[in-house]
């Protein structure tokens, strides 16, 4: 196959952690007789700093034109102490999805055997646990009417969801659901929220043409301890924009480190995958930040992108055994010597 990669390594660690990806994609490529060529754009601080846009047209159009685009992170210090900067490094990200249509932002959480004493949870409750949380992308709190009012004494920001936004999320939750354990759980707070109590109606709609999929309702306060007292409940869990953001940084640690936990992101336009770390910009340059979890943002484009299990699966595995050997960075090496990011990327391509 051959496939057109739009790059968007942004800002901080972004473009360390997505070099060594693109060495694994290559890796694979030359392995299984695939074809990639790349194409680069500027997102988030670097491209508010290049052009005064945090997501500039040019690089809307590379990706539009991508078969998949392959993100790093956004972020920058010097925005985050100051909320009343006019343009900020975030609103890149979000202008990204919402023009890109990625309504479904997909999280996996996985757990190593190797890591388990990582977790700040206890060992019986981690062992086996796995899970795929979506979040719903483009909707709700993040894109609702927001303002100020009373000479800006008074702030709102408004939760609105419409049938159309709730159905497709929902139906690419069971649909996940139907192809793992059948078991989904949808995250709401339909005793206080009117557009929780629509996300329900509707998944209450949906769920008799699921009949294999064991469907249940919690709501989000609950689900929010469920993840750390039983973690093992979940199969797949779906939830709106806002409840998803907070449950999946929750959920994110369960695994032991964020350095190992990727993420796609499925659009209407293309597809876009990513690590759940950020720009982490106290790393930034050093070659020390951990790039497993945008290797494996590259192994969910080879299957959710492109429908080529083996070739995410031999990502996986090397993963994995740089994991077992103890050839990881800082983050990661319990004890053991601390490799660099890039020596990191250069062992698992070669192993691949
Ligand atoms: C995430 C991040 C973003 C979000 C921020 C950086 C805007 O926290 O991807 O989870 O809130 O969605
Ligand atoms: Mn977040």
């Amino acid at each position: 196959m051959k496939f057109n990669i739009a790059l968007l390594p942004g800002d901080g660690i972004g473009p360390e952690v997505v070099a060594q990806a693109v060495k694994v994609v290559d890796a694979v490529c030359k392995k299984f007789g695939h074809e990639a060529t790349y194409e680069k754009g500027l997102v988030g601080a670097c491209a508010i700093d290049a052009t005064g846009d945090p997501f500039p047209d040019a690089t809307l159009q590379t990706c539009l034109k991508s078969d998949a685009v392959l993100f790093g992170a956004v972020g920058d210090p010097k925005y985050d102490n100051n909320p009343t900067s006019k343009v900020r490094p975030e609103q890149g990200l979000l202008a990204m999805r919402k023009k890109l249509g990625l309504y479904a932002n997909l999280r996996p959480m996985e757990t190593y055997k190797s890591l388990i004493d990582k977790s700040p949870l206890k060992p019986e409750l981690v062992d086996g646990a796995e899970f795929l949380c979506i979040r719903e992308l483009t909707g709700g709190m993040y894109f609702g009417e927001k303002g100020r009012k009373d000479n800006g004494n008074t702030a709102y920001d408004t939760n609105i969801y419409s049938r159309v936004e709730v159905e497709r999320i929902l139906k690419l939750a069971f649909e996940y659901a139907q192809r793992r354990r059948k078991h989904l759980t949808v995250v709401d707070k339909a005793n206080v929220l009117e557009s929780s109590r629509l996300w329900r109606e509707i998944a209450q709609e949906m769920a008799p043409k699921y009949p294999d999929v064991e469907t249940d309702y919690m709501f989000v306060d609950n689900a929010a301890m469920q993840i750390v007292r039983w973690p093992k409940f979940f199969d797949v869990l779906v939830t709106e924009n806002t409840f998803g953001d907070i449950l999946t940084d929750e959920a994110s640690v369960i695994a032991g480190s964020m350095g190992l936990l990727a993420s796609a992101s499925i659009g209407e336009h293309t597809s876009l995958f990513e690590p759940i770390h950020g720009s982490y910009p106290q790393a930034a340059g050093k070659n020390i930040a951990n790039p497993l979890a945008t290797i494996l943002s590259a192994a969910m484009m080879f299957e959710y992108a492109f429908g080529l299990m083996e070739e995410g699966k031999a990502i996986r595995k090397a993963v994995t055994e740089s994991i077992e050997k103890g050839f990881v960075t800082e983050d990661l090496a319990a004890g053991g010597q601390a490799q660099t990011t890039s020596a990191v990327g250069d062992w698992v391509a070669a192993r691949i």
